[in-house]
């Protein structure tokens, strides 16, 4: 299955930060993908801006080196590349000072879609909207994309979304979290809402609860200083983890509308109890044969920082009522692995007898690796012998069903520029969101600021502290394996 591609219209993408690793990494190679895949106009402008000294043609090598770093190399068409490299520009610009605002002004085409990526430092989004705005260079027609992190408690994400605010408006804000642009995740959308299938039982009454997880077996590595000051809560469950419960637990809206999406977002946010503290627990990572300790990484001998979090939750509201969502993440654990779990209850009668027929079904939602959905079923084991059952997997990975090794599937941050330039927001955070994300996350970091709390260690390679086994195992279920 071929997918289809609808080119957008014709657009200035200015990436401030245009020489950072996120734009080397995912940013730029993502363009030329799209422009390969025939998406983005031959007359588009793609801007960087920051304040080394490159000018076109140097930013140009460092587009075809990243291209040539990143992508994929059966995507490496030089014809293509040569073509995306005209596209290409570089204005030297310090988001602190004064200097080559005019010059940036000057490659703005009138009547033209106009967007700008914050990939810095988050020290740097207000000022970067304040000069835009005051230079004119934003208007009405402009798009502001801002990056991960969105504060780091209620009252700077206040502060952040107060200062965009006065040089942009909410429908031109675009805050980007990348595992919404996931396949997987608009998959689990479709599933929900595109089937008569699931609906029915997706519901206290028939799923016993929801696992979410996170895995990783990378270490803080050289993003420890950054990480130490954040922790797992901030980094990962506050916003990724956050919206992906969203999406699982939200009822269904009244249209595909960004609004009315985000709007029944909110609503399970804001309906989330708050999370005691038996309901939580904190690792960090020891030494392992593969690498340092946290506390070496992150260069700081009395880290209190959190690499592990597991934590269950619950929803107050008619649908989920008593159904607990267990969420975990941490580093250096023993697989990569991102999945949403929804387990459901048994049968409430086996007629094959006590033993049997009484497992429940899983749906799992994979986000990585293989992208896909897996269906746990039981069926009768083939062959004599009487009536076993066993539990079999209906199969589906993306990469197989769209015919090919899965480069057909675009990765988040091609997805989610497109979205941008289309002025589709619903993959994007609105800001009400964010804030009632932190508002229910501050008292969880208070409280153990408060009681000076220390993260269990946790061996790499492992799942985690064992105290987070005893979180599910208290309740009578079990984890899901990370493998
Ligand atoms: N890297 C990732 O995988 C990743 C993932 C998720 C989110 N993010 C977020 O994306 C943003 C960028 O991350 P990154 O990893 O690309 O950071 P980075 O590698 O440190 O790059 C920072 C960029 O900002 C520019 N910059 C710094 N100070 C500036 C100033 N005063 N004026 C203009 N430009 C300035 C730098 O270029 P010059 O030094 O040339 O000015 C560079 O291009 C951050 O908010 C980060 O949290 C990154």
């Amino acid at each position: 299955m071929v997918s289809r591609v609808i080119p957008v219209d014709t657009f200035d993408l200015v990436i401030f930060g245009g020489t950072g690793d996120l734009a080397r990494r995912k940013i730029l190679p993502g363009l030329y993908v799209r422009f390969l895949a025939g998406q983005i106009p031959e007359d588009a402008r793609i801007v960087g801006a920051a304040r080394s000294e490159f000018d076109d043609d140097g930013y140009r090598s460092f587009v075809s080196e990243s291209i040539a770093e990143f992508v994929a190399k059966s995507k490496q068409d030089k014809t293509a590349i040569s073509e995306f490299l005209k596209c290409i520009h570089y204005v030297p610009i310090d988001a602190l000072g004064k200097g080559g605002w005019p010059d940036l002004a000057k490659l703005m085409r009138l009547d033209t879609i106009r967007a700008f990526y914050l990939s810095v430092g988050p020290r740097l989004f207000g000022p970067l909207a304040e000069r835009l705005h005051a230079h004119g260079i934003a208007n009405d027609k402009s798009r502001i994309v801002v990056e991960k992190p969105f504060g780091r408690d209620l009252k700077s994400a206040c502060a952040l979304n107060a200062v965009l605010a006065e040089s942009f408006e909410e429908h031109q804000i675009y805050r980007i979290d990348h595992y919404l642009g996931k396949e997987t995740v608009q998959n689990l959308m479709a599933v929900r809402f595109g089937n008569i299938l699931f609906e029915p039982l997706w519901n206290s009454q028939y799923v016993d609860h929801i696992q979410i997880t996170v895995a990783e077996t990378v270490g803080v590595g050289g993003r420890g200083g950054y990480y130490d000051k954040s922790g797992a809560m901030r980094d990962m469950v506050q916003n990724h983890m956050m919206q992906l419960l969203c999406l699982i637990a939200m009822e269904p809206p009244s249209t595909f509308e960004p609004d009315a999406v985000r709007d029944e977002k909110l609503k399970v946010i804001r309906a989330l109890d708050p999370v005691e503290s038996h309901e939580i627990v904190r690792g960090q990572y020891l030494e392992g044969e593969n690498g340092a300790s946290y506390q070496i990484e992150a260069e700081n001998p009395d880290s209190h920082a959190e690499s592990f979090i597991a934590l269950r939750t619950h929803i107050s509201n008619w649908r989920w009522n008593g159904t607990p969502i267990y969420l975990r993440t941490g580093k250096r654990l023993r697989a990569r692995v991102s999945e949403i779990a929804v387990v459901f209850k048994d049968p409430p009668h086996s007629i094959f007898g006590p033993q049997e027929g009484r497992r429940g079904n899983v749906l799992v939602i994979r986000l990585q690796p293989d992208e896909g959905m897996n269906l746990r079923v039981t069926i009768k084991e083939p062959g004599p012998g009487g009536m076993r059952l066993i539990e079999v997997p209906l199969d589906m990975s993306f990469a197989e069903a769209l015919g090919n090794d899965g480069d057909d599937i675009p990765d988040a941050y091609e997805r989610l520029i497109m979205d941008v330039i289309r002025g589709n927001q619903t993959l994007f955070m609105r800001g009400d969101e964010v804030e009632a994300a932190w508002a229910w996350t501050d008292p969880i970091i208070a409280a153990w600021e408060d009681r000076h709390d220390k993260p269990k260690p946790y061996d790499p390679g492992s799942s985690g502290p064992e105290d987070s086994l005893m979180l599910l195992h208290r309740d009578g279920r079990r984890w899901r394996e990370i493998r």
